[in-house]
């Protein structure tokens, strides 16, 4: 799929309004909600039906979405602050919440994202750190990254990914 070119421009998100989508198996996009559709710069037709990497920024590193995949595959869930790019270029940073859509046999059917504005500080911090992982990436590949990534971790004395999200968990 053709991206737009990236500009260095931020859109301003609202408090408490939430991005939503829902996509299939695949990463299909299956619903947008309007306010998906207003800030990405999409009509809502232009988005159902694509994958959802139409709004991946060229900043944010693949490890991980490798990451989320595993998670939503697993039948977890997922948090992460997401760079994401709009269809004029600008970027706008999201806090999301990625979670498996279950049938009443507990089937996985699809994923739902859910999204919300995310602070200045935090942004400031990950900003680097994504572009970072990114170049890593260019370089030696996804391997380089994770290890960037599992040694940034352990040095904060934290075992894994997952134990980070376990810890986050019992912040809410
Ligand atoms: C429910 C759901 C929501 C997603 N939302 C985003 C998103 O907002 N931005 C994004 O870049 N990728 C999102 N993804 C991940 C994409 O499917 C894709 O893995 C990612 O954009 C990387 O694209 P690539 O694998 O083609 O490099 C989402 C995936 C799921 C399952």
């Amino acid at each position: 799929m053709k991206h737009p070119a990236s500009i260095d421009e931020e859109i301003e998100l609202k408090n408490n309004v939430y991005i939503e989508s829902d996509t299939d198996l695949k990463g299909i996009i299956t619903y947008a909600n309007d306010y998906f559709a207003e800030i990405s710069g999409y009509a809502p037709e232009e988005l159902i039906g694509q994958p959802h990497s139409i709004v991946r920024h060229p900043d944010m590193p693949k490890i991980l979405f490798k990451i989320l995949w595993e998670r939503l595959q697993s039948g977890h869930n997922f948090i992460a602050a997401v760079k994401n790019l709009a269809k004029d270029g600008r970027y706008y940073w999201v806090f999301t919440d990625f979670e498996p859509i279950k049938d009443d046999a507990g089937k996985t059917v699809g994923y739902k994202a859910a999204r919300k504005k995310i602070s200045k500080h935090v942004t400031q911090t990950l900003d680097p750190l994504y572009k970072k992982l990114t170049a890593l990436e260019q370089k030696g590949g996804m391997e380089a990254s994770e290890a960037y990534l599992n040694e940034a971790l352990s040095s904060h004395g934290i075992e894994s990914v997952d134990t980070l999200l376990e810890e986050i968990h019992k912040l809410y």
